[in-house]
């Protein structure tokens, strides 16, 4: 048999026969009723998977272990060098943490349907809050915490919720984050009334109550009855997690419950690679994707043991941490982003930490949520001397996209490539009018619908924003806002978005974002962002301003300024650091500003004179401005 045959045979009957298909890969789920449709077809673009059936995450995640001899097994890690902590929860102790959780969650008067959010740092309650929410049926939405007050207050007014959970603060390794008067002032802002919250009081700091509004989580949940699990549609949002839109308003993503579990449950063992009680580390955050999959669902449900980190890939204590957490936890794989291993390479070049440590039972690194750059790659595959799988990635779409499917059938890595498309996704690559392109040609990546279970329903309350977002240019697929091309083997590389998001350290941001807040400063008449190259982070912001005509302040009074108001308004993890005041921005005749023309400069790339351009002349100022401030050499 060739290599690639297995593989190519399970994508080929996931795509001639998927009802068929996900229907066999359910049977690894707990159904207290069975679907009457595996895939409802009759309102596209929006699918239903698993019509009719009945489940509960929770009870799939936990309680089923505990009942199927996995009681004792650990299931959950957590590990933080930040606090300097490490506990070990097994699935009986988190189930019955869970269940407490839900109780007292319960008595806030929160049940099925109805939103909860969650502004947490990554410790264990973190976890267990948002799998108490599922074992109600309650919907959770994370938000991370590098996110500033007014993020999470527009996600307050989009979902509703009649509870927040929180903590009195994050760790960064500078800085307490303090994180009850961002959750205080979100709330004040807010149209939505929140009536609950609850606090976790941690040790490095405590937070002021609101008296009649806010409940102390030990208080809380002394009183609290366990909750047993609710069983939910298959079709019902298990979550909602927010993404960077193109405009100030985030969109709801909304995961169902069904769908999801079958597709993490299958990816666990064919891409992972992962048996059930093997220790499996996703070095991500709970308020990304990545997180919401593979550090909370996929790992539980299928009865492996998960690691909660609460550190970072250098500096606690330094670049030998991950290897630490490998040996020390017996970790057999690994998912971060490329840019952690970035942050490694520059601190421990020739990877001299690693011998410190013992990583025998260490099998594989995956990497996702920037494109894994070839220098990187090899790095770690020659440190590692493992596979390094880079795999491809949408909080839209829940699970890998393309993948390198290690326990079903590793192929070959291709440097650059994100390998083969995972089961159920029909990948083309379209021209600007939707055509095909030919091997090897870049152009849109696009989904044929209906997309695999797990990847996204719908928008929350916005079914027209997700149709016109991102089913109606291609009309019969989904537009994936990234661009690549798919090689002779069928190999897809992803190389750049489409739109104006940009990836900073591996998280996505919205260009278009941050200029709304640019431009609500007093002085500014008109403004662009670019995301420029960066060695550790992939892509950083950098700011465009023009300003009113008749202000003579001086213009690094007005950088600084936008620089904070950014970090007040989207939050630190913007990472927005660098503003420069230009006379004008360079323009096409119709008024659209040349945002890749300005971003080729500013990284030194080969660029040509737009045709369509209104001014030549304003090129030569910004290239002229990106150079006195440092940012071009060419
Ligand atoms: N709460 C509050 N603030 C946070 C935060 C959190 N949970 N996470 C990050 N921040 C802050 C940081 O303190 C930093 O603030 P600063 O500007 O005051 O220094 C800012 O947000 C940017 O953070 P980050 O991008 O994480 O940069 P860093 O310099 O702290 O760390 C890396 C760099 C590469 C180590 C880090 O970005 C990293 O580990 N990235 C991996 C990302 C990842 O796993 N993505 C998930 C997709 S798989
Ligand atoms: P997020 O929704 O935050 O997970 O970000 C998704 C985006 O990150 C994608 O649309 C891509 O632009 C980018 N991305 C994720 N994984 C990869 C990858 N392996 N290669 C290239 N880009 C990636």
């Amino acid at each position: 048999m060739t290599v690639g045959n297995k593989y190519r045979a399970v994508h080929a009957r996931s795509l001639s026969d998927p009802e068929g298909f996900w229907a066999e890969q359910a049977a690894s789920i707990d159904w207290s009723k069975r679907w009457d449709k595996v895939l409802d077809g009759t309102n596209p673009p929006f699918y239903r998977w698993f019509a009719g059936g009945e489940l509960n995450a929770c009870h799939n995640a936990l309680d089923r272990h505990v009942d199927g001899g996995r009681a004792e097994q650990v299931a959950l890690i957590y590990d933080s060098p930040l606090t300097d902590t490490k506990k070990k929860f097994t699935y009986r102790e988190l189930r019955d943490q869970v269940a407490r959780i839900a109780g007292m969650i319960a008595a806030q008067g929160v049940g099925k349907g109805d939103r909860v959010i969650l502004y947490m740092p990554m410790i264990p309650e973190a976890v267990m809050g948002m799998l108490a929410c599922a074992r109600l049926g309650a919907i959770h939405s994370v938000v991370f915490g590098g996110f500033a007050a007014k993020e999470l207050s527009s996600r307050i007014d989009d979902c509703a919720p009649k509870l927040i959970l929180t903590a009195s603060c994050g760790i960064e390794p500078t800085r307490i984050v303090h994180y009850k008067p961002l959750v205080d002032q979100a709330i004040e802002q807010a149209k939505h009334k929140v009536p609950r919250v609850v606090l976790l009081q941690r040790s490095q700091s405590a937070a002021t109550m609101v008296p009649g509004r806010d409940l102390d989580w030990n208080e809380a949940l002394a009183k609290a009855q366990p909750a047993a699990c609710v069983p939910v549609k298959a079709t019902d949002p298990l979550y909602i997690l927010y993404t960077s839109g193109t405009t100030g308003q985030p969109k709801g993503v909304v995961r169902d419950t069904g769908g999801y579990c079958v597709a993490l449950s299958w990816s666990m063992k064919n891409l992972y690679g992962v048996e059930p009680g093997e220790v499996y580390w996703c070095a991500s955050d709970v308020g990304w994707v990545v997180g919401h999959s593979y550090i909370v669902y996929g790992p539980l449900i299928h009865g492996a043991t998960t690691i909660l980190y609460e550190g970072k890939p250098v500096g606690t204590p330094d670049a030998g941490a991950f290897w630490r957490v490998i040996s020390e936890h017996k970790a057999m794989a690994l998912f971060t982003a490329p840019t952690a291993f970035r942050a490694i390479k520059r601190e421990d070049p020739d990877g001299k930490l690693l011998k410190n440590y013992d990583l025998s039972k260490f099998r594989t690194l995956f990497l996702a949520g920037e494109r894994g750059d070839p220098p990187t790659v090899e790095w770690a595959q020659k440190l590692l001397g493992v596979p390094v799988v880079d795999h491809w990635w949408q909080t839209e779409t829940g699970w890998a996209i393309c993948g390198n499917f290690q326990g079903l059938e590793p192929m070959p890595v291709k440097l650059g490539s994100t390998s083969v498309p995972s089961p159920g996704w029909h990948l083309d690559v379209l021209d600007e009018n939707g055509h095909p392109m030919k091997p090897g040609e870049v152009g849109a990546l696009a989904g044929k619908l209906p997309l695999p279970p797990g990847t996204f329903p719908t928008l929350w309350n916005a079914d027209e924003r997700y149709r016109q977002s991102y089913m109606s240019e291609f009309p019969g697929y989904y537009k994936t806002g990234d661009a690549g091309f798919i090689d002779e083997d069928g190999y897809v590389s992803v190389m750049t978005r489409v739109d104006d998001v940009i990836n900073v350290a591996g998280h996505r941001l919205s260009t278009g974002q941050i200029e709304e807040v640019l431009g609500a400063h007093n002085d500014v008449a008109e403004c662009a962002v670019i995301g420029i190259a960066d060695e550790l982070k992939g892509q950083v912001p950098l700011g465009f301003l023009v300003l009113k005509a008749g202000v003579n302040r001086p213009p690094q009074e007005i950088t600084a300024e936008v620089v904070q108001m950014v970090r007040d308004r989207i939050g630190p993890v913007a990472f927005f650091k660098s503003a420069l005041v230009v006379q004008r921005l360079p323009k096409t005749r119709s008024g659209k500003i040349l945002r890749g023309t300005m971003q080729k400069m500013a990284d030194s790339q080969p660029w040509t004179l737009p045709a369509t351009i209104e001014d030549p002349a304003v090129l030569d100022e910004i290239k002229d401005g990106l150079k006195t401030a440092g940012f071009a050499n060419k």
